[in-house]
């Protein structure tokens, strides 16, 4: 893989191993909350602090949680190759603790809240952030409440050009931990297959577009990625 333009994409599963629940596994997330509750600009409109302390719940739980070997490994490639991209589904924090440089979050992050007046983000993560008490901005003469900076259902995804310049110009794609469900990130192993690279599935079950992945290897992702970093390591240019 060395001198090849690489472009990461991980999803829920990348997380899993560190206590982080996925979406879509039968002990999921939404479990006790149906997505539309919570994770929609309706649900914010109609029943704003059950949405606020869904999210605010899920922000106090990143200070319980560690980065798994994955997170680990997928930093260690990005140290080794020259052009990477990690893209992530994931609003947690764990890609950055794990000590990934550079971190795309398509869905927005579970560490920053966006003003509703200006829409600018801000790192929020002080314990006096983290209560169930709405919070207003920093950035407005007049405070205005700050939002979730979390990408909700029927909102458009963040930094998508940049994303699709590198699925567009990548060798090697590859997927960890995500079931293809979503789009559009569900459909950019297929946008980087039409362009020629050659597709990587790490996954602990096949997902929905199975079908777009040149390699699969089923099975979880701290124990599989760090040896499959090694051997795509130690593969020659
Ligand atoms: N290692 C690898 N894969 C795993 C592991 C693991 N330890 N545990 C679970 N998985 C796999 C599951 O088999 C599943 O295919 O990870 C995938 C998780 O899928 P989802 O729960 O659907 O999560 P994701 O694909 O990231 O969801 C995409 O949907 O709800 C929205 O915005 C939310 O970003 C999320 C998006």
């Amino acid at each position: 893989m060395r001198g090849k333009r690489t472009v990461v994409l991980t999803g829920a599963g990348a997380s899993a191993e560190s206590g982080i629940r996925t979406f879509r596994d039968n002990d999921g997330l939404w479990e006790n909350h149906r997505v539309e509750d919570v994770a929609t600009p309706q649900a914010w409109r109609n029943d704003p602090e059950l949405v606020w302390r869904f999210y605010q719940a899920r922000r106090r739980q990143l200070r319980e949680v560690e980065p798994n070997p994955a997170h680990a490994a997928l930093a260690r490639l990005a140290d080794e190759l020259d052009d990477m991209t990690l893209i992530t589904q994931n609003v947690d924090d764990l890609h950055e603790r794990g000590g990934s440089p550079q971190v795309i979050h398509m869905h927005g992050q579970l560490v920053s809240l966006r003003c509703e007046g200006s829409g600018r983000s801000e790192i929020r993560t002080a314990p006096s952030d983290l209560g169930d008490d709405f919070l207003n901005c920093s950035c407005c003469a007049m405070p205005q409440r700050l939002r979730p900076d979390i990408v909700w259902f029927g909102e458009t995804p963040m930094h998508m050009e940049a994303i699709y310049r590198a699925v567009d110009a990548c060798d090697v794609f590859v997927v960890v931990g995500s079931s293809g469900h979503v789009y559009p990130a569900a459909d950019l192993v297929r946008v980087a297959r039409a362009n020629g690279a050659h597709t990587v599935l790490v996954n602990a079950e096949a997902p929905l577009n199975i079908e777009a992945f040149h390699e699969v290897h089923l099975g979880k992702a701290g124990a599989l990625l760090p040896g499959l970093i090694d051997s795509w390591l130690g593969e020659l240019t």
